[in-house]
């Protein structure tokens, strides 16, 4: 049987039913990074079954952490940090968070490592984590601030420093915070515009020294992490494709279960209200001091919208998204201060841009802003090139639900980086979406 490798979409008459979606990427890589840390032996529930989350679990196991899949949780025997110096290189595949939040962590533990990724990762920038640590005297080889990065492991004296953070970067707070684990003293960092903060949150589960007063962090080391129980809840930035997918097909009403909803993460959802968006959030609950929730979304008549980047951080991954349920809005919508989205797994501004241009949506960009001018209906029979980005991949294919005709996307595989099942559970609440 000839093997599938792609998928289209077509107009979908409507989307109905409850159901779940995959764990959360950013807290399931924390959860892995950070009971590895701990003095004893954490279980993981709902660790998120992707390539990202694969490759910092076998990153950790190479440095001498020993993790084991039971039943329904991950048992991760921690060692206090005292890690070793791997054999081979620690490959993070796509996940810029996976070598950003190690570099931080592996920064500071007297090992000798080198970090790699795939292309894409190979040509995102580094020195924004190389910097701020460097400002602690800890010093980082590169390729002129690009992977691979290369850790010594020397006599050097780290020192606690006060970073003023002005990009609004959970993944280089991160690497401050873990370096930081291991620098006796206080590290604080001001926050000009804030970012998630699953790392603090779970540092704290943990029993870490960390204190936070609005935007500023403060974490005093050395620390002794204690072992814990974790359940990763839903990924919000997972549920937002099935959100947007259900607010622009007609007679459709669809809950997600136990989704994160980190205000930090939520953006999408003051957005999606704001351009007239039904959406509810019932059952409300706190999972290791991350708050949980079902979200509940109905059809609407979507209104454009303006957002400014102080919203950016709180969304960063959800534009791609947000610019498809615009393309269905009424009216002109722009988002401004979207820059960052240069430097994700693709150009997002650019290849968003111009991925919807030719499924015929009237949309300019600028330098740091995107503008779309929305309307009902699109008559598409396309074949996409999604740069192996898993969120363009998944946001053609939702822009294909909508439209009369159907999209072929160029390649389904970068989408379980995040979203494994994705095909499956659209198909469960009724898209149609078929392999090629
Ligand atoms: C992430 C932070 C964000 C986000 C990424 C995951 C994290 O990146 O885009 O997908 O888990 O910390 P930045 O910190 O670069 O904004």
């Amino acid at each position: 049987m000839k093997r599938s490798f792609t998928l289209k979409s077509s107009k979908s008459k409507c989307l109905n039913g409850n159901l779940n979606v995959p764990a959360d990427k950013s807290i399931s890589i924390r959860a892995l990074i950070l009971t590895s840390y701990c003095v004893g032996t954490s279980k993981i529930f709902n660790l998120l079954d992707s390539d990202d989350v694969q490759n910092t679990l076998k990153a950790l196991k190479l440095i001498g952490i020993k993790i084991e899949k039971k039943n329904n949780y991950h048992s991760v025997y921690g060692n206090g940090g005292l890690y070793k110096s791997p054999t081979q290189q620690l490959d993070l595949g796509n996940s810029g968070t996976g070598v950003r939040l190690l570099a931080g962590l592996l920064s500071t533990s007297k090992i000798n490592v080198n970090l790699v990724g795939d292309s894409s990762l190979s040509s995102r920038p580094m020195n924004r984590i190389i910097n701020p640590l460097n400002k602690m005297n800890i010093k980082l080889g590169s390729n002129n601030g690009y992977l691979p990065i290369r850790i010594l492991k020397d006599n050097q004296i780290f020192i606690p420093y006060k970073h003023i953070l002005e990009l609004g970067s959970a993944q280089v707070k991160s690497a401050i915070l873990l370096a930081s684990l291991n620098i006796k003293g206080e590290t604080t960092i001001l926050e000009k515009i804030q970012s998630r903060n699953h790392t603090e949150i779970m540092l704290e589960y943990l029993g870490a020294r960390i204190e936070t007063n609005k935007n500023l962090i403060s974490l005093k080391s050395p620390n002794c992490l204690s072992p814990n129980k974790i359940t990763v809840p839903g990924d919000f930035s997972s549920a937002a494709f099935i959100i947007v997918a259900v607010l622009i097909t007609k007679n459709s009403n669809v809950k997600i279960l136990n989704v994160g909803l980190n205000f930090y993460r939520t953006g999408l959802l003051d957005i999606l209200s704001k351009m007239g968006g039904t959406i509810s959030i019932s059952n409300k609950k706190t999972i290791n001091n991350e708050l949980v929730g079902d979200i509940e979304v109905g059809t609407s008549n979507l209104k454009c919208v303006n957002t400014t980047g102080e919203i950016s951080p709180r969304m960063i991954d959800e534009f791609p998204i947000l610019f498809v349920a615009a393309s269905f809005a009424k009216g002109k919508s722009k988002f401004n201060g979207i820059g960052e989205l240069k430097i994700k797994e693709s150009n997002r501004l650019k290849v968003m841009h111009d991925v919807l241009k030719i499924l015929g949506v009237d949309i300019k960009m600028g330098d740091d802003f995107i503008e779309i001018v929305g309307k009902e209906k699109y008559n598409n029979v396309k074949k996409i090139q999604t740069f192996r980005d898993h969120r363009i991949a998944m946001s053609v294919l939702v822009f294909g639900m909508a439209s009369n005709g159907e999209i072929t996307i160029d390649d389904m595989s970068m989408i379980k980086t995040s979203f494994p099942g994705f095909k499956e559970i659209f198909e469960k609440i009724g898209a149609q979406i078929k392999f090629i």
